[in-house]
């Protein structure tokens, strides 16, 4: 498509939207080019105001979360009950680690990192699933995959983790970490790691409530939820770091993800320390 016929359908688009939207947008639009800042379109149509609340985007959904059926399921331990550490220190100490021993992660470890991630704890009201971040709308947009490159008990592979079963799903067999590495504009330490947990977002679960607002709410979802990685790994004396510089469509390649239905938010190596 050229640049004058996205314009013109843009524009087309903007006659036809309701009028509160349609003036956010046009703010947006032009404070985005008077502070040559395009994040401020979607600063501006995102805002809630007393006149707009956004328009909700569709979402059917038998489950809040992902499920491969059809593919191999291995159940995984029961993860930690307790860390034996203080949570308060676990939040001082916590620290960016890039560097991991080249001993293999147990399935005890990888069980415990997942479930204290995204795991389901409880049910709401409506009897949706909550799980142990907190989730704008309980809508749990937030979807955990695991590459395993040395974990014991474990087949090297590509691994979606269900947090209703408290399992992972094979999705492909073999070692990705020198591709994760690549992907993540070329990391090392990326691929130096026996697992990295990967964090997406479905945003369409939140949209579905909360319209326009959700690529916001949906990324501090994946926030929250990429902290508990960072703490629950302090508290296990392992290695993590944040890592969000990846090409975002090679990653969605590797995860047979649609990238605009689903949408990677960080990476996460894990290793034991050096
Ligand atoms: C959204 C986000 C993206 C990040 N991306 C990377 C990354 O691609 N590679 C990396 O080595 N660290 C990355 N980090 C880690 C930061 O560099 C690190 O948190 C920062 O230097 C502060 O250090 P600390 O976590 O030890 O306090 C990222 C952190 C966040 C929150």
């Amino acid at each position: 498509m050229s640049l004058d016929s996205i314009l013109a359908a843009l524009a087309g688009r903007l006659r036809g939207a309701p009028e509160a939207l349609r003036e956010r947008i046009l703010k947006g639009l032009s404070r985005s080019v008077y502070r040559d800042d395009l994040t401020m379109v979607y600063h501006y149509i995102s805002m809630i105001s007393e006149d707009y609340h956004g328009v909700d985007l569709p979402y059917e959904a038998e489950d809040f979360y992902k499920t491969y059926k059809g593919k191999p399921s291995i159940a995984l331990p029961e993860p930690h009950a307790k860390a034996g550490v203080d949570i308060l220190e676990v939040i001082k100490s916590r620290r960016s680690r890039r560097r991991y021993s080249r001993r293999p992660l147990s399935l005890g470890e990888v069980a415990t990192l997942l479930y204290y991630t995204v795991g389901v704890v409880g049910r709401t009201w409506w009897g949706g699933p909550k799980r142990v971040y907190p989730s704008a709308g309980a809508l749990q947009p937030v979807e955990a995959y695991l590459s395993a490159s040395r974990v014991n008990g474990l087949e090297e592979g590509l691994y979606h983790y269900n947090p209703g079963k408290h399992s992972l799903e094979l999705l492909k067999k073999g070692d990705y970490s020198l591709e994760l590495a690549r992907i993540a504009l070329g990391q090392e330490h990326v691929g130096e790691a026996p697992a990295c947990i990967i964090l997406t977002i479905v945003y369409r679960r939140t949209a579905s409530k909360y319209g326009l607002r959700s690529y916001k709410y949906s990324h501090l979802d994946a926030g929250f939820a990429s902290q508990n990685i960072y703490l629950v790994a302090e508290a296990l004396n392992l290695a993590t770091v944040a890592v969000g510089a990846y090409y975002d469509e090679e990653l969605c390649k590797l995860l047979e993800i649609d990238c605009e239905e689903e949408m990677p938010a960080l990476m996460f190596p894990i290793g034991g320390r050096t």
